[in-house]
């Protein structure tokens, strides 16, 4: 069953009915200023970091779900509603919610008003812009009254639901025209405020929450809307809001536009005030002109299209699957933009208050970002290396305002320092720049130890080689890539962190899978050594790798698969001889793609025992059994009761993993079957089943022994989005950048058919076109502008503009 259908010619999600089965949001804003949007128009903004600087309340946890955000509420005489229909829920005429990139756009009709009601965050700037367009459809004259409403939250969001005592005391507003401004905290340690605006003459206004709603009401049911009157009162202490009154009339057949503007301001500390105790407006009131008229916002809004559709020129693929185009030239590389932002920071599932940039999480992010955007990629890899300790570990996480390491969490997850070289080398295959491994960069923040930041490279891949246990194999840590398996916790009590509570670094329980991640990107550091022309580290390298990859075959081999970790007691996880948890999927796919085992025939095994125990048609679930009891020796993993999440979940995002190990072997129908499952195209014919939005990845789908098999959980931010990007359009589609130029070299199922791709790749367009000629894998000839070329990668000319390429497979 769907609620809605994809508009592929404007790249939009077209939402038909508002009872989803859960909330389907959108994100607005590319750079510092956010906004989450519903379906039905629920929601909040922030700037730049959703814990300490949030602009508008939103209840987590709320009854019914999402009923926060900034609404438009309509009353004509006859009842009040609102066009994206919560939270009056009166039924209406007509409902339409458009999801597109960057924008959402809301059509609601009742008793003949059409009301519609566009957000977005116009590109440069620190606000979001909703336009309501109101128009008569009738043959009479129409007057009614529309109202605004946004809750204020007193900034630090975390504080903002806790610390009531100090904060019920603190609001603060100002009105001047039709600009009502917050500015809680203004008056102590803040410069900035935040204002919501509209851009005509206002009949009245709110700004004390229970003045509006009425005591006792929910926002469903505001008293002056009801009344169809304004307290004009100003806020002080207790909750702040704005809305507007504006009394309309239109002639049959009118249409009329206002324009609503949420801004944030920061003013230099030395010019806060305007007056005593009166702040000063003027960025603010030069923010609301650039938005005043209908034309100002068309402008902004085409702007706004035309990033979007230059960024998703970037990679392009025509194919006759249209469900591949879809999510290969829309969705998916949208959502790669919103995981590069947001990391697993804001969502409805991550509450914007808890985790902030992750360390690994952020470096894969990156991969399906880095062709989009390299500069802010480059930037970014700099962030995330500045907290990096010396010793080549790394915080988990740090805060996206200060850009410092988070010392809650701390450090010690192993897997972390090795997508730092996953991350840097991506960017550098991308791009050609290797100015950015020559840069200084400094350890934990600290500027007097900045090193290049090669150095740093070599520190994470050394920490890894230095750090093994008894079998040889990289030791875990606190976790590896599955936060959940915490081989060195043994946390007995409730509320103890499962990460951090212990020992938790342990001198002995090891991970296979690091095994596989220092294979992998052990080699790719190899690559940029030598790039740089360290022929002798190079080698160094490669010498290590082989290692590593000896002991994973030789230690890390279970039979059929590969074994996924040691715990504390030298006994293995993810093996023939555990009672439950058997396999797990990480080490097959890891290992797989890093290509160890392929000659010896056992990572065909691997993939065959992952098909025989671990598929399901919705997906290839995390481990098999599943834990049905608590494993001290295990941890998190086995808290989950089975089914969900690390336990026996299909954790999407390491299907890809396995998808991408698929076409290392080139079994074509297989990788696109595994790639098929949790594809929101193909999954959105179930979305009663699968419930989250139908189009972006879910981080989980319940595996096979949850009551609920099939249902997503935590939509949005996950690594999945990046992860499948990788797997459809470097293994799958097979366009892949390498140091010297890119590399073609698809692996589709049977009859795919030919297809076009169009990349921007380093200054250059590459028109390829694939004859597939009924195979899975294997280039037979590749030509550039009309010759033939050796081998799978087409050489890359500086200089050159346009390649136009050609490629049969046999
Ligand atoms: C979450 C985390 C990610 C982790 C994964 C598996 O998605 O954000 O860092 O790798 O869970 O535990
Ligand atoms: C929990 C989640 C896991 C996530 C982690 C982040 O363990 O189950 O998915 O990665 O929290 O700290």
């Amino acid at each position: 069953m769907k609620f809605g259908y994809f508009d592929d010619a404007v790249k939009e999600y077209v939402i038909t009915a508002p009872k989803t089965p859960l909330p389907w949001i959108n994100y607005l804003g590319n750079e510092n200023f956010f906004s989450l949007v519903s379906n039905t128009c629920g929601g909040y903004s922030f700037y730049k970091d959703a814990k300490l600087l949030r602009l508008t309340r939103y209840r987590y946890n709320n009854v019914p779900a999402d009923n926060n955000g900034k609404y438009y509420y309509i009353n004509d005489g006859q009842g009040i509603w609102n066009p994206g229909w919560q939270p009056t829920k009166t039924d209406l005429d007509f409902y339409e919610c458009r999801h597109g990139m960057g924008y959402s756009r809301f059509t609601g009709k009742k008793r003949g008003l059409r009301a519609e009601v566009l957000a977005f965050v116009p590109m440069g700037d620190n606000c979001e812009i909703n336009r309501v367009t109101l128009t008569n459809e009738t043959g009479e004259t129409k007057d009614f009254k529309l109202y605004s409403y946004v809750e204020w939250c007193l900034w630090n969001a975390d504080d903002d639901m806790k610390n009531f005592q100090r904060l019920l005391s603190c609001g603060e507003v100002e009105v001047k025209g039709s600009a009502i401004y917050h500015k809680t905290e203004y008056r102590e340690r803040r410069n900035h405020y935040a204002f919501f605006s509209v851009n005509r003459e206002i009949d009245g206004f709110d700004t004390i929450r229970d003045d509006f709603l009425g005591a006792y009401n929910n926002n469903d049911y505001p008293e002056s809307v009801v009344m169809q009157t304004s307290n004009n009162t100003l806020a002080s202490g207790w909750s702040p809001i704005a809305s507007h009154r504006l009394d309309i009339t239109l002639k049959p057949g009118e249409s009329t536009s206002l324009i609503f503007v949420l801004g944030y301001i920061e003013n230099p500390v030395e010019d806060k005030w305007e007056s005593y105790g009166v702040i000063n407006k003027k960025p603010a009131e030069a923010m609301q002109e650039r938005y005043k008229t209908d034309e100002d916002v068309e402008k902004a809004y085409a702007r706004l299209k035309k990033y979007w559709s230059d960024l998703l020129s970037i990679y392009h693929v025509e194919s006759k699957n249209e469900k591949v185009n879809r999510m290969v030239n829309i969705w998916n590389q949208y959502q790669c933009m919103v995981t590069f932002n947001m990391s697993r920071s804001a969502s409805y599932y991550e509450s914007g208050i808890g985790r902030g940039m992750g360390f690994r999480d952020s470096c894969q992010d990156l991969l399906g970002f880095v062709h989009l955007i390299p500069d802010r990629a480059r930037e970014r890899i700099i962030d995330i290396a500045s907290t990096q300790f010396e010793d080549g570990r790394a915080y988990h996480q740090y805060q996206p305002l200060t850009k410092k390491g988070n010392s809650d969490i701390g450090s010690g997850f192993n897997d972390d320092p090795l997508w730092l070289i996953a991350g840097t080398s991506a960017y550098v295959r991308e791009t050609g720049d290797t100015t950015i491994l020559s840069e200084l960069v400094p350890f934990d923040n600290d500027e007097s130890k900045a090193t290049p930041l090669m150095d740093h490279l070599k520190r994470s891949f050394d920490f890894t080689a230095t750090h093994k246990g008894p079998h040889g194999l990289p030791l875990i840590g606190r976790a590896d890539w599955n936060d959940c398996l915490n081989l060195n916790c043994f946390s007995e009590h409730p509320g103890e962190s499962f990460q951090t509570f212990g020992p938790s670094e342990g001198p002995v329980a090891e991970s296979v899978f690091i095994g596989g991640m220092f294979v992998k990107y052990g080699k790719e550091y190899a690559d940029l050594c030598e790039l740089l022309g360290d022929k002798k580290e190079a080698e160094r390298a490669h010498a290590e790798v082989e290692i590593m990859e000896k002991a994973v075959l030789k230690e890390g081999w279970d039979g059929e698969w590969f074994v996924r970790a040691y715990d504390a007691n030298g006994h293995k996880v993810g093996s023939k001889e555990c009672e439950e948890g058997q396999i797990y999927i990480e080490p097959q796919g890891f290992c797989v793609m890093a290509g160890i085992g392929v000659e010896e025939g056992k990572a065909e095994k691997a993939l065959d025992s992952v098909k025989e125990r671990l598929d399901t048609k919705y997906g290839v679930m995390i481990l098999q059994p599943a834990y049905t009891r608590y494993h001290l020796e295990l941890g998190e993993v086995s808290s989950y009761p089975p089914g969900y999440k690390e336990n026996a979940g299909i954790f999407c995002h390491n299907n890809p993993w396995v998808s991408i190990a698929e076409t290392v072997l080139g079994r074509g129908d297989r990788a696109f079957e595994i790639y098929k499952k949790t594809c929101p195209a193909y999954v959105e014919d179930i979305s009663e089943i699968h419930r989250t939005e139908p189009y972006v990845y879910s981080q989980m789908v319940a595996g096979r022994d949850a009551r609920f098999h099939g249902e997503a959980k935590n939509s949005w931010l996950t690594g999945t989005a990046a992860w499948t990007f990788v797997n459809i359009s470097q293994y799958i589609l097979g366009i892949y950048p390498t140091h010297k130029g890119l590399s073609v070299d698809p692996c589709i199922p049977e009859g795919f058919g030919n297809f076009k791709v169009s990349r921007k790749f380093r200054d250059a367009v590459y028109n390829i076109s694939v004859e597939t000629n009924g195979a899975q894998k294997g280039v037979k000839e590749l030509l550039v502008d009309g010759c033939r070329t050796e081998g799978n990668v087409i050489p890359f000319e500086a200089g050159k503009r346009e390649y136009n390429v050609t490629v049969i497979m046999g």
